[in-house]
């Protein structure tokens, strides 16, 4: 039976996998690619061109697939959510530093996105390891950091112009996780906090945290910690919501991108 190839993209994160096809995968080769995702943060698979149905297969290998509240359904399966950009829009859905789901109190284990429609150039996905970034701090930085929990929100999705409109009763309270979380298959400590949706750090003010926050975000993000994903056709990408955060670049103005997206549940997070 044939194995994944698997080549590290960066240093730090991500790898590509080929020599399989999804669609027939043995349990064996599913497993063997959930222990890259749990390695690499984040997997590409070029070429795999899932239908829908092939995609919600397996989405339900990783677990229990959780609709994203924000996001419009797929027509056809509603269980997938539709990642589109108009050739008209000028921001793009996730295009800031974040990890999907951190709003929730067991924040999603994966999303799983698979390439449908890509515009001529442009479109990468961004990935940084927040399992680097906490090794490279200072054990002084790491010890405070491991001591504080921070407060998460949906409210970011109430004034973006993303091309989201949310439906009445979508938004939910705010939630608390651990500043560093420790993985919870492999037990890894990872920084989780992310621009997009953390507020404030528990007993802290937001003017108090927002220092503090800024720092993180900038040294999350430091290019070293990273990854490019260019999106080849069929290609289907997997990422671990815990081990990786990423940014989708808006720079193909005039053209569409269509990507379908399925989000796996996770657990609640415990610190580090
Ligand atoms: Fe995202």
């Amino acid at each position: 039976m044939d194995t994944w190839s698997i080549k590290k993209l960066a240093g730090h994160c991500g790898a590509r996998l080929e020599g399989v096809s999804l669609a027939n995968a043995s349990t064996s080769q599913l497993q063997e690619m959930r222990s890259a995702l749990f390695e690499h943060g984040v997997i590409v698979m070029p070429q795999q061109h899932l239908s829908p149905d092939q995609h919600i297969k397996l989405a339900e290998f990783f677990g229990e697939i959780v609709v994203n509240r924000f996001f419009t359904p797929v027509a056809s399966h509603p269980i997938i959510a539709e990642v589109r950009t108009s050739p008209n829009q000028a921001e793009v859905i996730g295009g800031t530093w974040h990890t999907d789901h951190s709003y929730d109190a067991a924040p999603a284990m994966c999303s799983i996105l698979s390439a449908k429609e890509l515009p001529p150039f442009g479109g990468d996905t961004h990935f940084a390891s927040m399992a680097a970034s906490y090794r490279a701090m200072s054990p002084g930085l790491q010890n405070i950091l491991k001591g504080l929990r921070a407060w998460h929100s949906d409210s970011s999705f109430a004034t973006t112009k993303q091309g989201i409109n949310p439906k009445q009763g979508a938004f939910r309270d705010p939630v608390i996780h651990p500043v560093i979380i420790k993985h919870p298959n492999t037990g890894t400590p990872c920084v989780f906090v992310n621009g997009d949706f953390t507020i404030n750090f528990e007993n802290w003010s937001i003017e108090e945290s927002a220092p503090m926050l800024s720092y993180l975000y900038a040294l999350i993000t430091k290019p070293i910690f990273t990854a490019r994903v260019v999106w080849e056709p069929g290609m289907v990408a997997i990422w671990d919501n815990r081990l990786v955060q990423h940014y989708a670049t808006a720079d193909y103005s005039g053209y569409t991108r269509l990507m379908h997206r399925i989000t796996v549940a996770g657990v609640p997070l415990e610190g580090a």
